[in-house]
C-alpha cells in the first residue's frame, strides 16, 4: 500500500479557465472584503496554523495563464497536495473545461500511484439563483481524485473560507480511497 504521510504544512493551489475569480477567492479570504480590482495573479500567501480550523500551516498558491507557462503551472500541481479547479457557476463552458481539460491535466502530472484531492469549485453564485451541483455529479464519478465540490462567491464571500477549509480537510481527512493499493498475489 502507499501512503502519503500528513505534511507539515499544506499547499493548495488554485486552477481554472482565466476570469472565473481565482485570484478573488484567494483576495477575498485574506482581506474579507471583496475587491473588483484585483492583480492577475495573487502573490504567495502563508496562512499561519493558529488562524487555520485544522491548524495546519497553509500556503496557497494561484494561478495565471497569462502571466506563467504551462510547464511552470504543472510544477506547481507536482508541488500542491490539494488541488482547487474553479468555474464560474454562470459560464457553462468554464466547468466544461474542468472535465475535458484541467482533470486530466491534473492527473497527468500527478503520480500514478497517488491522486492527489481535487476539490471543484463553483465561484459566482451570487450571479445565479439555482444550485449547479446536480452538473457536477457525472465529473466526480468520472474521477474519484475529485473529494468535494463547493458552490461559492468571491463577491458576497459566501463560502470562501469553507472552501479553503474543505481543501485542507481534503489533504488531512481525505473522503476517498485516494490512496491505491497495490495488487497484492
Ligand atoms: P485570471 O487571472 O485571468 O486567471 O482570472 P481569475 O480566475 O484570477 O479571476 P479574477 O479573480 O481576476 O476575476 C475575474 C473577474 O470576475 C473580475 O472582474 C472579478 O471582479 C470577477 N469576480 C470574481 N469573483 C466573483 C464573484 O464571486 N462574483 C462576481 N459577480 N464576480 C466575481
Amino acid at each position: 500500500m502507499v501512503y502519503e504521510t500528513i505534511p507539515r504544512t499544506i499547499r493548495i493551489i488554485l486552477l481554472g479557465e482565466p476570469g472565473v475569480g481565482k485570484t478573488s477567492l484567494i483576495l477575498s479570504l485574506v482581506t474579507e472584503e471583496f475587491s473588483e480590482h484585483v492583480p492577475p495573479k495573487a502573490e504567495e500567501i502563508t496562512i499561519p496554523a493558529d488562524v487555520t480550523p485544522e491548524q495546519v500551516p497553509t500556503n496557497i498558491v494561484d494561478v495565471c495563464l497569462t502571466e506563467q507557462t504551462i510547464e511552470q503551472v504543472a510544477e506547481e500541481i507536482e508541488k500542491a497536495h490539494v488541488i482547487c479547479i474553479v468555474f464560474s457557476v454562470d459560464r457553462q463552458e468554464t466547468l466544461n473545461k474542468v472535465a475535458s481539460y484541467w482533470l486530466p491535466f491534473v492527473r497527468d502530472n500527478c503520480p500514478d500511484d497517488y491522486r492527489k484531492p481535487v476539490i471543484l469549485v463553483g465561484n459566482k453564485i451570487d450571479l445565479i439563483d439555482y444550485s449547479i451541483i446536480d452538473n457536477i455529479w457525472d465529473i466526480a464519478e468520472e474521477y474519484p481524485e475529485v473529494d468535494r465540490c463547493i458552490e461559492c462567491s468571491a463577491k458576497t464571500l459566501t463560502n470562501v473560507s469553507e472552501m479553503f477549509y474543505n481543501a485542507q480537510k481534503a489533504v488531512l481527512h481525505p473522503i476517498h480511497p485516494i490512496y491505491s493499493i497495490e495488487e497484492q498475489e
